[in-house]
């Protein structure tokens, strides 16, 4: 069987260094690539290295006879079983969700029908922009795979998620779009990460050394797109203060772990907490109730959310640009603003996942408010809990299941084992 080829297009931006590496891994796994080098690239690394690292041509412009017809633009992509875009800049997302085709890296990427790994990578604020966001939204929902880029310490000095992927974690990304086991970690067959979409979903035929399926529990959420919540949000006062709330992430960390673990691709989308992000889990950090709904709506489209966030209610109407001083004199006077209610929202949403579970945190009258609240929200199920002990920050909760059928209570339990058993009764619910 032919080994699978890879054409790789390299953006401009300071991440392009890492493409060198790409290739290398690329090679070691026994694909072949073929590089196409934007202006801005160029401006990064040259088509000699590229050229010497894959040991094949290197192409830069649509404007070469001799390139057009010995191998036009749309041989370049038909020939390829994977399209890898790395790294992705703003712009080149820009362009992708647009449509345009003003350089060779856009009109082969608007000319083909090959499956696209799109690895972004750029400035933080760039990334978070509500432009750059609804551009990796519509390309999502267009089929297209993009990489959650990772956070961290930035060329330019600031410091967030932009940052690309490590080569090592982009080849696993290209072998499970392919649908191969990977053998860049020590071998072993590494799960698809989730925000991946399966190659099932990227229309790729099944290959002889695909990864076997795996059986029991592991299986049951296999090929779902869940989307988590979870954590408190915080609402800047000024620079040094905030409005928070007691929650510790801890439930909703748990369940994007239990449902990894079942097999579904998971984007855990937290609010600021000190925790580890469970295996398999793609994680998006949020600060604000606002950033959390941007962040939900750039996640879609999902099959199952589960919102478990405490989000905060309400946020100060205008944040103090610098610390609020003590003058002696009258008190200073917080005036809030209400926030999105990222549940609702997503009830009312076109692309409302197809199970929508909202949490309730209530002191009093706990069942009575949680079927209030499914109704006023319009999701299909509340967990609800009573926080008027330590719940919050503890490690242990007992819910009740509020559906419109009726309400099943669960005695107390460890907050891994509340997880567990409301995603088993989740992947039953959606079989
Ligand atoms: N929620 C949300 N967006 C908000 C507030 C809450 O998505 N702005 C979600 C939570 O993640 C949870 C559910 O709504 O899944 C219920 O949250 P809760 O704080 O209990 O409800 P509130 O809407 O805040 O209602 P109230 O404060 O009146 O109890």
């Amino acid at each position: 069987m032919k080994p699978p080829h890879i054409l790789l297009i390299v953006g401009g931006g300071i991440a392009a260094y890492k493409a060198c590496e790409l290739i290398r891994l690329i090679r070691k796994a026994g694909m072949s690539v073929r590089c196409v080098l934007t202006d801005g690239g160029a401006q990064f690394i040259t088509p000699m290295t590229l050229a010497a690292l894959s040991e094949n041509e290197v192409f830069t412009t649509l404007w070469d006879l001799k390139n057009e017809t010995e191998m036009g633009h749309i041989q370049l992509s038909r020939e390829a079983d994977l399209i890898v875009v790395c790294p992705a800049t703003a712009d080149l997302l820009a362009k992708m969700a647009a449509g345009i085709s003003d350089s060779l890296a856009t009109t082969v990427l608007l000319a083909t029908d090959t499956p696209v790994l799109a690895v972004p990578a750029m400035n933080v604020r760039m990334w978070q922009h509500a432009a750059t966001q609804r551009n990796v939204a519509r390309l999502r929902a267009d089929g297209i795979t993009v990489v959650d880029p990772d956070d961290g310490a930035m060329a330019c000095g600031e410091y967030g998620p932009g940052r690309l992927p490590e080569p090592v974690a982009i080849m696993e990304r290209i072998e499970a779009a392919l649908s191969l086991p990977s053998r860049v970690r020590g071998g072993q067959v590494q799960r698809a990460e989730p925000g991946l979409a399966s190659a099932d979903a990227m229309s790729l035929p099944p290959r002889p050394s695909a990864t076997p399926p795996a059986s029991g529990r592991g299986e049951a959420l296999r090929g779902k797109r869940i989307l988590v919540t979870a954590g408190p949000t915080h609402e800047p006062i000024d620079p040094v203060r905030y409005i928070a709330n007691r929650s510790s992430g801890r439930q909703g960390f748990a369940i994007a772990e239990a449902a990894a673990a079942m097999g579904a691709e998971v984007q855990l989308i937290a609010g600021p907490v000190h925790l580890a992000t469970p295996p398999g889990v793609t994680r998006i950090d949020v600060e604000t109730a606002r950033e959390m709904a941007a962040a939900v709506n750039a996640a879609l489209p999902a099959d199952i959310a589960i919102l478990v966030a405490a989000v905060a209610d309400w946020r100060t109407a205008d944040a103090a640009e610098q610390k609020i001083k003590k003058t002696g004199g009258a008190l200073p006077v917080l005036q809030l603003a209400e926030n999105p209610d990222i549940l609702a929202g997503l009830a009312r949403d076109a692309r409302r996942p197809a199970l929508l579970v909202g949490f309730a945190a209530e002191t009093e009258n706990v069942i009575a408010h949680a079927q209030a609240k499914l109704a006023r929200k319009g999701c299909d199920w509340i967990v609800a809990n009573d926080v008027s002990g330590d719940v919050m920050g503890g490690s242990e909760n007992a819910v009740h299941i509020v559906t419109a059928d009726g309400v099943e209570s669960w005695s107390n339990l460890p907050k891994d084992q509340v997880a567990r058993k409301l995603m088993e009764k989740i992947a039953d619910a959606v079989r």
